[in-house]
């Protein structure tokens, strides 16, 4: 009789090679719809170079607020490390229930928000809980990265509206509404967008929210970045475009906002209904999300905001000289992002970013991020962050700018 270590080799092949490949068919065959990230292409060829400017930059460089960190260590040193209710901390339903009603001077209660584990955990709760085989979902491309995949990996369709940086990557709202069928089941919006700072106007989210309600089609409005709104406008967030909540859901979190993404705290906002299926859901991903950081997130809501103005100003003083230095760069259209701290230029049509993004790299070390990490129809795009100092912006275009005139692609096209 084989000994059970003996069974164990017969079971896996002694070519460390085979054994891979057999581990790997173990997979859920979902886990195909998950891309290889062309952000981590790129920022690991990054890390096996010197001297990188990084305009790659997915999160705020700004340190997070004094009193938010004293909040976090309080809370710890309070003994606040057990598991809070499912839905949330309750201290932070409340002050995040009274925060959006002075916002929007709407009537929400704290049974309209489930606290998650960054924007993130919001995202992967509703659409995985909403995406199934024949389902479609309509988003624009580019689109933050996160929401293709999980729609596939579930059998679900995705409808890509496609944007330009001639048009400021503008959803054209009729666009939209025209690929509403019968197999529609939600529209996903993202303003201000990553990857492109564009702000859509009241009328586009207006417009989406009425048609979308009408036809029964839910939307997900991800406003991660509701409070970077670089230009003096309000901003219309899916909560004041919209009847009620019977059709819409917000994530959003405290992670650009008030700079602390590594603590992840994030919410959903939406119906009663909604919120408590969702609260189900949730113990089976995270149970809850962190308890010291959700005593940081209270504290960021309560204390003084300023911060936020500061920032802003800061952001908007590095957008007006970002979109100055793209206009002034071989090959790149640029447009007026109005939040956020991306802007995505193409490049001349049919040129491919990320051939042109890993070869900057490599020639001049800045790293930014081709377009093809945000949809299949935006492949010439370059999202370039400036999350980062102005003398860093200022060095990245001083070693850009010549290396773009020099490449064969942009030469015809550039005439400044
Ligand atoms: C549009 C968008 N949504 C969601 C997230 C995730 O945010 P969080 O840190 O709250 O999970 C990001 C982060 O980059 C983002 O850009």
């Amino acid at each position: 009789m084989a000994t059970p270590m003996e069974n164990v080799n017969q079971v896996l092949a002694s070519d460390p090679e085979d054994r891979y490949v057999r581990g790997r068919m173990t997979w859920n065959p979902a886990m195909q719809a998950i891309p290889i990230s062309g952000i981590r292409r790129m920022v690991n060829k990054a890390a096996e170079l010197e001297d990188v400017i990084h305009l790659s930059i997915g999160q705020p460089d700004f340190p997070t607020p004094k009193h938010i960190i004293d909040a976090h260590i309080h809370a710890l040193e309070a003994g606040q490390t057990g598991y809070t209710m499912d839905a949330g901390l309750p201290e932070l339903l409340d002050t995040l229930a009274s925060y959006y009603s002075d916002r929007y001077r709407s009537t929400l209660t704290s049974e309209n928000f489930l606290i998650t584990t960054g924007a993130t955990e919001g995202i992967y709760l509703l659409i995985t809980a909403m995406a199934a085989p024949g389902r479609e979902f309509i988003v624009a491309d580019p689109t933050f990265l996160l929401y293709a995949p999980l729609i596939r990996m579930l059998g679900g369709q995705i409808r890509s509206v496609p944007t330009r940086a001639e048009h400021g990557h503008q959803l054209d709202p009729e666009r939209v509404i025209r690929l509403i069928n019968p197999n529609t089941h939600a529209i996903i919006l993202n303003s201000p967008s990553n990857p492109t700072g564009t702000v859509y106007p009241r009328e586009t989210v207006e417009w989406i929210c009425q048609e979308a309600a009408y036809r029964g089609v839910q939307v997900i409005s991800d406003e991660v970045y509701d409070h970077l709104v670089l230009d003096d406008m309000e901003y219309p967030s899916v909560l004041t475009c919209s009847a009620d909540l019977d059709h819409v859901a917000v994530v959003s979190s405290f992670s650009k906002t008030f700079s602390m993404p590594g603590l992840r705290i994030g919410w959903v906002v939406a119906d009663q209904n909604t919120i408590r299926m969702l609260r189900r859901y949730h113990m089976f991903t995270t149970t809850v999300a962190n308890t010291p950081a959700q005593w940081a997130g209270v504290a960021a809501l309560v204390h003084d905001r300023s911060f936020i103005d500061v920032m802003v100003e800061e952001y908007r003083r590095r957008r007006d000289r970002v979109v100055d230095l793209v206009s002034n760069t071989a090959g790149l259209t640029g447009y007026w992002p109005q939040g956020a701290f991306y802007i995505a230029p193409s490049l001349p049509p049919g040129v491919d970013a990320s051939n042109i993004a890993m070869r900057m790299l490599e020639e001049t070390g800045v790293c930014v991020i081709p377009g093809d990490a945000f949809g299949e129809s935006s492949t010439n795009l370059l999202r370039i962050s400036y999350s980062t100092s102005m003398e860093q912006i200022e060095e990245a275009f001083a070693r850009i700018q010549p290396w773009m005139e020099r490449q064969p692609e942009m030469r015809d096209s550039y005439s400044g």
